[in-house]
């Protein structure tokens, strides 16, 4: 079904840690942003005319970007990297810098022994490659947050989670063993959209862009 003519440009953006710098950068770009300040428990809200900013959890957003029913999203790329999908990644929006690290109790030698490692983490999926990559073989326990608590309770021998400032980390008395990989918030556009409604997304990716 295509109705998107029909309609403002949704752009999905993920709540919480990203919100704010989006909303910042519409805000840079001349987009009215008043009603995501006083958004309240509203899902769905005007930016300007033009947009129509949706409200989603960072997975969601691929899911909606990825389905057509938003044209465009903001989400992080630690999200991209675990979750996948079918979407083109138009730029690198700068904001929500952090890093996928492995880490684990302070002092800990991760790589003695020839034992299986159990690595506890919100990101199987990162967890897995990483691990595949160096050829090893780990126990893979799937935490919902405050990762940190799996080495604390000697649930697993190491985290492989999402550093930003070490504050979680060193407050816990652990450390970084190796880092994975740079991560940030990006933006994406679902494959047909970006056909569809080529203009305006292009002109929208030029002035994001241009303002970042
Ligand atoms: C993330 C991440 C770490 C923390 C890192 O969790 O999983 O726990 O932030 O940030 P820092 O390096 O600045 O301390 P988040 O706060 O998103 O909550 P969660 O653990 O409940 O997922």
């Amino acid at each position: 079904m295509n109705n998107t003519k029909k309609r403002p440009l949704r752009l999905a953006l993920t709540k919480g840690r990203l919100e704010k710098d989006t909303v910042a950068l519409l805000e840079k770009i001349g987009y009215d942003c008043k009603a995501l300040h006083e958004k309240g428990r509203k899902l769905i809200l005007p930016v300007g005319d033009s947009i129509e900013a949706v409200l989603a959890k960072a997975a969601d957003v691929i899911t909606y970007v990825e389905n057509g029913v938003c044209d465009m999203g903001v989400v992080g790329k630690d999200t991209i990297m675990e979750a996948g999908g079918k979407f083109f990644e138009v730029a690198d929006l700068g904001f929500g810098r952090c890093r996928f690290a492995l880490a684990g109790k302070k002092g800990g030698d991760f790589y003695q022994g020839y034992n299986v490692k159990t690595i506890a983490t919100k990101y199987p999926n990162v967890a897995r490659a990483f691990f595949e990559k160096k050829g090893m073989d780990v126990d893979i326990v799937k935490i919902e947050g405050s990762v940190e608590l799996a080495p604390l309770l000697n649930l697993s021998d190491a985290i492989v989670d999402i550093v930003e400032t070490g504050g979680t980390l060193k407050e816990n008395g652990l450390e970084v063993y190796e880092e994975i990989s740079p991560l940030s918030a990006r933006l994406i556009v679902n494959r047909v959209s970006i056909k569809l409604r080529q203009h305006e997304i292009e002109a929208l990716v030029k002035s994001i862009e241009a303002n970042l």
